[in-house]
């Protein structure tokens, strides 16, 4: 069985996480690294994808050869930090569709509440990769999953960048069709919930809001 998250230990993502990690990178760097390693991530999440043999006409001559014939793709970055990981992954898939979903904390009842969701119609016959960097207490990542899932969302795989275990074991116990991907998986959380070591608030990194 595949194991879930599937860590993604490939040498240019791990060089450029870390780069990431550092304090001194500046928001500019930060959103190129960011850019730069969604593809690899693409890359690794998508291996298993069914494909089928394609009778073609080389300039020279005909062959069977091997195209992508499983669901098409549907992106959805989690607002805000996901949007980080977009523009790299339509580099890769450009036909893909995007959907996007925004949640917050409630800070009285601690619930995740939508305040934007918007998916293709399809979304069901689509494979949904959604996209957040920081996979740490799980409830907005869980919080999204469900509002997809209510949107018709079958077959998903959810791609972060870090993961703490605890967001790891609710997404396991929450969404267990759902395969998670990961660059890395940190130690623990802090009392505010951020993830240590980690890389700080991505979403502030990303957009230079602090
Ligand atoms: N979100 C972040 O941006 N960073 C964390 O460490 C945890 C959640």
């Amino acid at each position: 069985m595949e194991p879930n998250p599937v860590i993604i230990t490939h040498p240019l993502v791990q060089h450029k996480l870390t780069l990431m990690r550092r304090k001194q990178t500046s928001t500019g760097e930060f959103r190129l690294l960011l850019r730069e390693l969604s593809p690899l991530m693409l890359y690794e999440a998508t291996r298993d994808l069914p494909m089928a043999m394609q009778r073609i006409s080389t300039p020279m001559e005909e062959i069977d050869a091997p195209l992508l014939s499983g669901k098409k793709l549907c992106f959805v970055p989690v607002l805000r930090a996901g949007l980080g990981m977009l523009d790299g992954m339509l580099e890769l898939v450009p036909a893909a569709r995007v959907g996007h979903v925004g949640l917050y904390r409630d800070p009285v009842t601690l619930d995740a509440i939508e305040y934007y969701i918007k998916v293709p119609e399809d979304i069901g016959e689509r494979l949904v990769i959604v996209l957040d960097p920081m996979l740490a207490t799980g409830h907005s990542a869980s919080a999204a999953l469900d509002r997809l899932k209510a949107q018709g969302a079958r077959t998903i795989r959810f791609i972060s960048l870090v993961a703490a275990p605890r967001g790891i074991a609710l997404l396991r116990e929450e969404h267990p069709d759902v395969i998670m991907y990961t660059a890395a998986v940190d130690r623990e959380l802090n009392e505010h919930a951020y993830i240590l070591p980690g890389l700080g608030d991505a979403g502030d990194r990303l957009f230079g809001t602090k």
